[in-house]
């Protein structure tokens, strides 16, 4: 569509208006009968040629067109101007239309260019398409109270731009809490699955099983581990035995003595479980302190006989928690010690089975008392 007869001079324009993909309107069509421009005219004009088009089946129209031959008129400015926002809120907010306009800025005055600005939501600048800060609706045109309606509108952007940041701030925000609590729900679940695995297999690793989490996660406090830390070792304690959902019943509770062959598979347990839990990328450090919560401070463990800070910190730990819990509940083999039997018995291996510093902060933990 467009809105002047300069237009039909252009070659191949006539053939797009055979075919009804182009409209030309004449600017006859812009004046009343006194020869005034009349922005009313020119909206009616427009309305009732994009009512035809959407009859016709067009769906996605644009306006373009060239007003420069109206500033002749002393109220032509002011006109261009009503026109614009009559544009804006007759046509553009009623119909799938956009429109590309042209402002020559040396042909209209700086304000006339700047009301034109303002009356645009979207500018195109240096090839980029803008969302204009300048912009101010039609109703500030209408009242003619337009530097009062600036300010107003501008104070009213200022805080619709600052609005705008912090809800997307917010939103975003809010997402990321989501998909962390996803995740961790997610990872929650799949040891809990695990778990009732190993509970089903071997009841009595329920109880063992917490009590060495429970313990775990005091340590991590009383090393002023990070929360993240703490929720690890946590889910790492819970299923340090899952392994042990691959070995027979019948030689986890064996009462007698094992035969070599027997030990030899019962700690396979860490190996195990650790192949397991690598599956799932978020649990990769839960499997590395399930694969070494049997090695010793001095090398002689076992999956790897890794020793010293070669030991993962978590399985370090979890190897104090894991052995006391063990030591000081009955099992089918042998009977349970006391709490102090067993925290002698670990303070002996200070430097042999386990590490000597965090040996220290376990039996801190007891400082009043069993902590169970
Ligand atoms: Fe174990
Ligand atoms: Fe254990």
């Amino acid at each position: 569509m467009a809105t002047t007869e300069v237009l039909q001079h252009i070659p191949g324009l006539s053939e797009l208006e055979e075919q009804g993909d182009l409209v030309i309107v004449g600017h006859t069509e812009a004046y009343t009968q006194d020869g005034v421009f009349s922005p009313d005219s020119l909206i009616e004009s427009i309305k009732e040629r994009v009512e035809d088009a959407l009859r016709d089946g067009y769906r996605f129209l644009a306006i373009t067109g060239e007003l420069s031959w109206m500033v002749d008129y002393g109220d032509a400015e002011s006109l261009i101007a009503e026109y614009e926002w009559k544009l804006n809120e007759s046509v553009f907010n009623n119909y799938p239309i956009s429109a590309l306009c042209r402002y020559n800025i040396n042909r209209f005055s700086d304000e006339m260019i700047r009301s034109i600005i303002q009356l645009h939501p979207i500018i195109l600048w240096k090839h980029k398409i803008h969302e204009n800060p300048y912009y101010i609706p039609p109703p500030g045109y209408k009242t003619d109270s337009l530097t009062k309606y600036q300010v107003k509108v501008c104070l009213d952007n200022i805080d619709r731009f600052t609005d705008n940041q912090s809800r997307f701030e917010a939103i975003f925000q809010s997402k990321q809490e989501e998909i962390r609590q996803l995740h961790e729900e997610m990872t929650s679940g799949i040891i809990g699955a695990f778990l009732k695995l190993l509970e089903t297999h071997d009841p009595y690793t329920k109880d063992h099983c917490t009590h060495v989490a429970s313990l775990a996660v005091k340590m991590a406090e009383k090393l002023k581990l990070p929360d993240e830390f703490k929720t690890r070792i946590y889910y790492a304690a819970l299923i340090h035995d899952i392994g042990k959902a691959l070995i027979p019943k019948e030689t986890l509770n064996k009462p007698g003595r094992l035969t070599t062959a027997e030990y030899e598979q019962i700690k396979l347990h860490p190996i195990y479980g650790a192949q397991a839990l690598c599956q799932v990328k978020a649990l990769e450090e839960v499997a590395m302190a399930v694969r070494h919560h049997h090695e010793r401070f001095d090398g002689k463990g076992y999956p790897d006989g890794l020793s010293g800070t070669e030991i993962p910190l978590m399985a370090r730990i979890i190897a104090l928690c894991d052995t006391y819990d063990a030591m000081t509940n009955d099992r089918p083999y042998r009977k349970a010690i006391s709490h102090g039997e067993a925290i002698d018995e670990i303070l002996s291996q200070a430097g042999d089975q386990f590490d000597p510093k965090l040996t220290q902060t376990f039996i801190a933990l007891f400082s009043n008392g069993p902590a169970l």
